[in-house]
């Protein structure tokens, strides 16, 4: 039950709003009877942005389907449109991207801004690096202070000529494209957005541009890349380090492109239903990319009840594209798990909302070397510490992680703070679910970043009871 009312209590004066747009803050209720059916996510975030990106320089016009509608996305459209490429918007998801190939872009008459998109920070100076033009790019408060060092200096060495603030470590950053070479780079953090952007860069450079990762990172980029006809390929092995190698390619030519759900959304509402007693929920639809699933091999671990259908006919079983499938979960009682670097790039943005789970969980579970969560969009090491405190968790934190102490009977209640960043704000939401008297989250309108339509789905799953 979800009471969109400012940090209202059950028994509290409130004031009725009608949907989860334009809101602040949100209590959730606890889900007495469940969380039963079926449900869709909306366009996974990571493969909207990369088909926005990758059709703008595709030779042909791509027809995109399932994108996701998210301000995030969004920000990616209009990064491209100021970039001078036409995109049709269809509604309900469906896109047309007017590419031209990248003699098609053209220099941006104003600063891009990304909003809080990383991805669209990290990915479009890659796109850009070869462009003799300036691309200027900002964002939000969050996006200025992430890193972007990581993606700067290996594009400088490739021959692109850049700035940011911080000595050249923080946006707004600056890229005027040049002449550029390959490089073999060396990331000491494995990174799909600080890969994706050499990829692209490495497109159209002279050689061969290689990217070390010390583990496997989501690789939608690189499949995209072979769908429009380049070449790309890893060595090493699939589950440790590996060698990502791109060629150059004079053009780029997609096929229409589909997008699965969003695995990172569904997994909001699939531990919802392991943490609510008589729960048993299906996602459908949803992209089941093993470099995006790690959470799901790690919630096995701990007890969790959990069916995975792979969908007949997907895309990947051509093996271009991407999986699909639905994954049901039901009310599980969990025992804690130990997470270190195989697991933390293949959950990396299941980590806070696995983090809640480990608070239920039977014993202390331990993260580690997961330091790249205090780069994300908030400090996601330190705000979940909080977070958990405010339920009555015991944590303690470390520089790469935390210990939880989990609470198998659960807690009463609480009150988030989510530093508006979408994915705390979401697990806000399932600590309410699962609570005996409800949490108030801070902010639910960030959870548009990546999740339109969360609290009207929540209250969806919740049933009508003492939803407003
Ligand atoms: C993303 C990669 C991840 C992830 C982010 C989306 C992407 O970042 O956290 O939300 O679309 O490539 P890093 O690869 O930099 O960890």
């Amino acid at each position: 039950m979800v009471d969109t009312t400012r940090g209202a209590s059950p028994g509290g004066a409130r004031s009725s709003v009608p949907s989860g747009r334009g809101l602040a803050g949100c209590t959730f209720f606890p889900a007495n009877g469940g969380l039963r059916g079926h449900l869709r996510v909306p366009g996974d975030k990571s493969i909207s942005h990369r088909a926005v990106l990758l059709g703008a320089v595709s030779d042909r016009s791509v027809q995109v389907e399932g994108f996701l509608h998210s301000a995030d996305t969004l920000a990616t459209l209009a990064a491209v449109q100021a970039l001078g490429v036409a995109v049709e918007d269809h509604g309900h998801g469906r896109l047309t991207v007017h590419g031209r190939g990248w003699a098609g872009l053209v220099e941006p008459d104003n600063v891009v801004d990304v909003h809080n998109a990383g991805t669209l920070m990290r990915l479009l100076p890659g796109l850009v690096a070869a462009c003799p033009f300036l691309v200027v790019l900002t964002g939000d408060a969050s996006i200025r202070r992430r890193p972007m060092g990581r993606v700067l200096e290996p594009l400088a060495a490739m021959g692109a000529t850049v700035w940011a603030r911080a000595g050249d470590q923080l946006p707004p950053v600056g890229i005027r494209g040049g002449a550029l070479r390959g490089v073999r780079h060396e990331m000491t953090v494995s990174s799909a957005q600080v890969k994706s952007c050499l990829l692209l860069a490495g497109l159209r450079a002279s050689g061969t541009t290689e990217v070390i990762e010390p583990g496997p990172s989501r690789d939608h980029t690189e499949r995209m890349i072979r769908m429009g006809g380049a070449s790309v390929e890893r060595e090493g092995s699939p589950t440790g380090p590996g060698l990502v190698r791109v060629y150059p390619a004079e053009t780029l030519r997609l096929p229409d492109l589909a997008v699965p759900g969003d695995f990172s959304s569904a997994a909001f509402p699939l531990v919802a239903a392991l943490l609510v007693p008589d729960s048993e929920l299906t996602v459908e639809g949803v992209g089941l990319n093993p470099t995006r699933t790690g959470l799901l091999d790690v919630l096995r671990a701990m007890g969790a009840r959990l069916a995975v259908m792979v969908d007949a006919g997907a895309p990947g079983a051509e093996g271009v594209g991407e999986s699909t499938g639905s994954v049901t979960a039901g009310s599980s009682d969990l025992k804690a798990v130990d997470i270190g670097a195989a697991h933390v790039s293949l959950m990396i943005d299941e980590l806070p909302i696995w983090a809640l789970a480990a608070a239920r969980a039977e014993g202390v579970s331990r993260l580690r070397e997961a330091g790249e969560l205090r780069v994300k969009e908030s400090d996601r090491l330190s705000a979940l510490a909080t977070l958990l405190r405010a339920l009555g968790v015991r944590v303690q934190e470390y520089d790469d992680g935390l210990d939880i102490e989990g609470r198998p009977e659960g807690w009463a209640s609480g009150r988030i703070e989510t530093h508006h960043d979408h994915r705390l704000s979401m697990v806000g939401a399932v600590a309410g679910l699962a609570s005996r008297r409800g949490v108030t989250v801070d902010d639910v309108t960030c959870t548009n970043v990546s999740f339109p339509g969360f609290v009207d789905t929540m209250k969806k799953l919740t049933g009508s009871g003492r939803s407003v």
